[in-house]
């Protein structure tokens, strides 16, 4: 059994100075808020596509039909393309964002991007607060789009530069923590909307997006540069002091010598597209594209999307239903929690592990109720208080396994393996596959519970050991690493070392040589529980 884990602690690895200085965490704290836009979007829209008045009004054919259908096939109720069409036309133009997004962060700093976030977002949701028609509910998902997609982009990467190396993982998982809050906040919001009388709540619901858009515009006003990006764009000594501020020490020589070292590199690279398809960076490409897919492929989004109409779905009435939805909602936000204090202490690997395999057995449990109740022709009959409760907390489990693994790592692990020359590039690869996944999981999933019933969570759950075996084999640890001296970890990785030689990076090899240790004296370690090797092993 190959080791696959990755570098061992104190295997000659840098070591720069700083501190958790209270800079850097309100700094982080601000910039994370980033992740409010999305989240609020995420929430939002499954719960207004639940409300009979929005769907009275904007789509009616899928009004009437759920009236009609409510002893029929349960399964197939909601099966609209025009419904799906208005929850993933966000993702498209997220995705297309993200590539330009690419660009202006790389030219103008991570600021700026985040600035074309919030507006583009805001106005968005004015234009869905005062929308008359389909269209201008369809245009404004597009801005919040275009919105989402600057942000997802600039967020993750400005937090990781940020952040002092030990502290990386926490200080990033605050973008997560704050897609969480924007998804809870989203959904009791849409419980109490949805009580107004006159059925206009949804409007309430939609322009509300307002707030996490100012809070986003506001704060990418007030935020300092990166040192990194302010290196890219050649203002040396500003970086340097700056780098002073943020780390809360004066001895910031070493860690400027490297950026400055990484930017130099970075300047040789005209194409960032076209240089991230070298052979030297097969593994950091490869990641960009594994990990978003994996993480929608986890399924979460058909919980988050349309957990109020899943749970409409099994029985539980309109009501009950967005409740449910905000018991998940907090169940997410907690869980978040848990990886934030854990993040840097047991790894990403051990998260990702033991996040794969709880998130399965739920998903099973899930497909075994759901299947027992319903059969294959959606027709539950009368549904006993139990089940509900036993359906609700499996999906909570599920939910806590995904907020503390492939949620908050799914963001995290992207932003801290690029190296700076292709790291922008690389960023909109992560944003734009998982902007298409979410697309496409949002777009084909009312038509697969109408098709694969039950079936849909094994379809999820297969997924899920897909990405948990490839985690084992194939990720390295990343903890505790500089994100200028990644490269380390995948020259000394079992499989990835192939792609890497010494001269590929002048800059990584010279550090490793420095240290005394060449990369075939690094250790490998497997550090994680054996039960692990255990399950996937055998
Ligand atoms: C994912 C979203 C998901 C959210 C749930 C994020 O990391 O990218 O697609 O809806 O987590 O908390």
């Amino acid at each position: 059994m190959p080791a696959v884990g990755g570098i061992a602690p104190g295997s000659g690895k840098k070591e720069y100075p700083g501190n958790l200085t209270p800079y850097v965490t309100v700094t982080c704290v601000v910039a994370a808020m980033g992740g409010l836009i999305f989240g609020y979007d995420i929430g939002i829209s499954g719960g207004v596509t639940s409300m009979d008045s929005f769907l009275r009004k904007f789509f009616p054919s899928v009004y009437w039909k759920k009236k009609e259908d409510s002893t029929t096939n349960q399964y197939c109720q909601y099966d609209s393309q025009k419904l799906t069409m208005f929850t993933s036309s966000l993702y498209l133009a997220a995705l297309a964002a993200s590539l330009v997004a690419s660009w202006i962060t790389r030219k103008f700093g991570r600021k700026l991007s985040m600035l074309f976030g919030g507006v583009l977002f805001c106005a968005g949701a004015i234009i869905n607060g005062l929308a008359k028609a389909v269209w201008m509910l369809i245009l404004g998902r597009i801005l919040l789009g275009f919105g989402i997609g600057f942000a997802n982009q600039s967020v993750p990467l400005y937090l990781s530069e940020m952040a002092p190396y030990r502290y990386r993982g926490a200080l990033n998982i605050g973008f997560q923590l704050s897609i969480t809050i924007g998804i809870l906040v989203a959904n009791i919001l849409n419980y109490f909307f949805a009580k107004i009388h006159g059925g206009w709540g949804w409007r309430l619901s939609l322009g509300g997006a307002m707030v996490p858009a100012l809070i986003i515009t506001v704060g990418s006003l007030i935020l300092p540069d990166t040192p990194n990006s302010m290196i890219e764009r050649g203002r040396h000594e500003e970086a340097r002091t700056k780098l002073r501020r943020v780390r809360g020490v004066y001895d910031v020589d070493e860690e400027f010598n490297d950026l400055v070292l990484a930017s130099e590199e970075s300047k040789k690279v005209e194409h960032p597209w076209k240089n991230l398809l070298q052979r030297k960076y097969r593994p950091q490409l490869t990641m960009a594209i594994a990990i978003p897919f994996f993480q929608q492929l986890t399924g979460i989004n058909v919980i988050m999307f349309y957990a109020p109409v899943l749970f409409d779905t099994i029985g539980f009435g309109s009501q009950a239903a967005l409740m449910s939805a905000v018991i998940t909602g907090l169940v997410n936000v907690l869980a978040t929690l848990v990886s934030i204090y854990g993040v840097d202490k047991w790894g990403r690997r051990f998260l990702f592990l033991e996040g794969g395999i709880q998130m399965l057995i739920c998903q099973a449990v899930v497909a075994a109720c759901i299947g027992a109740k319903f059969g294959v022709n959606g027709n539950p009959g009368e549904l006993p208080k139990w089940y509900a409760i036993v359906v609700v907390l499996f999906i909570c489990v599920y939910v806590a396994g995904f907020a503390w693994s492939w949620g908050p790592l799914g963001w995290l692990v992207p932003s801290e393996i690029f190296p700076l020359e292709i790291r922008s590039a690389a960023q909109s690869v992560n944003v734009s596959v998982n902007m298409l996944f979410t697309f496409i999981v949002a777009q084909v999933f009312l038509i697969m519970l109408c098709h694969l019933k039950f079936g849909l969570f094994l379809f999820f759950a297969f997924f899920v050991l897909m990405m948990s075996i490839f985690v084992y084999y194939f990720l390295p640890e990343t903890k505790g690493i500089p994100i200028e001296e990644m490269t380390q970890v995948w020259k000394s990785h079992w499989y990835w070392s192939r792609y890497v030689a010494d001269e590929d990076f002048p800059n990584g090899a010279l550090e490793m040589g420095k240290g005394g240790q060449g990369p075939k004296n690094v250790r490998l370690s497997l550090n994680f529980p054996s039960l692990f090797s255990f399950f996937f092993c055998a």
